[in-house]
């Protein structure tokens, strides 16, 4: 779907026409402008309390006063001093849905109908725009008969703005809007593919062909290297796997190493049978999305280019498979980790957390300002959050806040848990420094404790847990079922604006 954006609606014909209406808008002014006829059903409608502007309310008529548009749908936007991004980011969702279901090809927005709270024209302009290419999102390449499976979306949305001036300015927002819905459609690509395909040794290559194509460099940690290195936290979790780990390294500006460099790190566990301490098969098909923060840090990195963004940005990225074959790793074994703590494999399927370790020790190598890392590492963040937030723990609370309202802008929530040393008794270990896993309360929290002894010193660092978030059990309205993309548009929106005095309290 491609964005347009104009400053009058002329007399080219579009097949619906949206209008954006708040609760108790007396006067809905620029559809009396434009569509007078329209705009006397929809207050005689009103009147019959058959539509009041609540949000996502809908109102259509065939009745058009210029014939320009076949259809004009108004939609209830709720109270205007409350409009935020996250609700109209859904009304943009529903308007490209009933666009699909009425099979229109050509839709024109009256922009300037949905300004409301503190949202500006370029926000309205960005979900937009980030919303068409999300929301129209199919993953098909698997389907023998692609025609009949794909539903249709208009190919063009027209974004009809005032003011002739600001339409200079919100062209370079469309574009950057659609870069991101670009990465993220790119992620879940990436992340829908099944197990048996997108392993370790395909993630590398996807990589490698990413970073050709952006001018990212990429280095690659092999079977041989990460011996040579002892990771034995990723080594240990793909014992039971054919298929070599890898920790695959993207870096993105390199010459603004000046600026301070920012470590991203991405939990890469192709597939999570739950090794020896093996997973119920109810639902085990969904850990194929156990790579998704990983996935979100390669795509980021695409992403970080396409921005052009002055920036040292680091991605990490620990690829393994959780598999039992081979010669799997037993509950009870004792590992020796890159950083030299030890710890006991109490259950194999707390593995995100082991090859997470490694990778944040390696983070010192790059000297990073701040490490961020995102991972799909806990059933109870998932039963805790549902697919609305992911939880954020850390150790710099300036940080954390900056990354909340950072979620609350592009929809990606994020809500904290605390990281009190309190928890740390839980993961103490018997013949070894520590386990791998806690008593069994507090999952997400004591996860993110193991982190914590592995994040090189004095870093701030911060742990998003994704598992509610990766994927998605039904079609919502910017996703259909499977990989959600989770992280990409966090992590766009927090490193362009990205600010070391501010956003780092040492
Ligand atoms: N990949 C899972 C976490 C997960 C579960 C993600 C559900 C998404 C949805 C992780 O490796 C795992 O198995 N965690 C265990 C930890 C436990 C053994 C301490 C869990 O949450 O059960
Ligand atoms: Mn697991
Ligand atoms: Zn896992």
């Amino acid at each position: 779907m491609k964005t347009v954006l104009v400053s009058k609606q002329g007399n080219a014909k579009t097949d619906i026409l949206f209008v954006g209406v708040f609760k108790d808008e007396k006067k809905p002014g620029a559809i009396k402008k434009t569509e007078p006829l329209f705009a006397r059903i929809l207050e005689a409608a009103a009147k019959k309390g058959r539509f009041s502007g609540k949000s996502q309310e809908v109102f259509a008529s065939f009745q058009t006063s210029y014939r320009r548009a076949s259809e004009v749908i108004a939609i209830g936007l709720g109270d205007k001093k409350d409009l935020k991004a996250v609700t109209l980011r859904k009304i943009a969702g529903k308007i490209i849905e009933i666009a699909s279901v009425r099979k229109a090809s050509k839709i024109r927005v009256m922009a300037d109908t949905f300004l409301g709270g503190a949202l500006e024209a370029r926000d309205v302009a960005a979900i937009f725009t980030e919303l068409a290419g999300l929301a129209a999102y199919r993953f098909f390449r698997y389907k023998t008969k692609k025609k009949d499976e794909l539903p249709k979306f208009p190919e063009t949305m027209e974004l009809v703005f005032d003011d002739q001036k600001a339409l200079k300015e919100l062209k370079p927002v469309v574009s950057r809007a659609e870069m991101i819905a670009k990465s993220v459609a790119y992620a879940r690509d990436l992340n829908n593919e099944p197990g048996n395909v997108m392993n370790s040794s395909r993630l590398i290559e996807e990589s490698r062909s990413l970073a050709k194509e952006k001018g990212l460099k990429c280095t690659v940690l092999g079977l041989p290297e990460l011996k040579k290195l002892g990771m034995n936290g990723l080594l240990a979790v793909n014992q039971g796997s054919v298929t070599p780990p890898a920790l695959i390294i993207l870096e993105h500006g390199e010459e603004h190493k000046a600026k301070g460099t920012v470590c991203l790190v991405g939990k890469g566990v192709t597939f999570d049978t739950g090794g020896i301490s093996i997973k119920p098969s109810k639902g085990m098909e969904e850990m194929k999305f156990d790579k998704s923060g990983a996935i979100a840090v390669i795509a980021t990195l695409g992403l970080l280019a396409d921005l052009k963004l002055p920036l040292h940005v680091v991605g990490l990225a620990p690829c393994v498979e959780n598999n039992v074959a081979n010669d799997p790793q037993r509950p009870g074994d004792i590992i020796r980790m890159y950083n030299g703590k030890t710890v006991e494999v109490v259950n194999t399927d707390a593995e995100g957390r082991l090859i997470l370790a490694d990778a944040l020790s390696y983070c010192e190598k790059f000297k990073p300002v701040a490490i961020i890392d995102a991972a799909t590492l806990t059933g109870l963040c998932h039963y805790t959050f549902g697919d609305k937030a992911c939880a954020i723990l850390g150790t710099d609370q300036k940080l954390i806040d900056v990354i909340r309202e950072a979620g609350e802008k592009t929809g990606e929530r994020c809500w904290q848990l605390p990281l009190w040393d309190d928890y740390a008794d839980a993961i103490k270990g018997n013949h070894s420094d520590i386990n791998n896993t806690g008593d069994g309360y507090a999952g997400t929290i004591t996860a993110t404790m193991f982190l914590k002894e592995f994040v090189p010193a004095k870093v701030p660092w911060i742990h998003l847990d994704i598992a509610g978030t990766a994927y998605t059990a039904k079609n919502r309205y910017d996703c259909p079922k499977g990989a959600t993309g989770f992280g990409v548009r966090l992590f766009a929106e927090l490193l362009s604006n990205w600010n070391r005095e501010n956003y780092l309290s040492v």
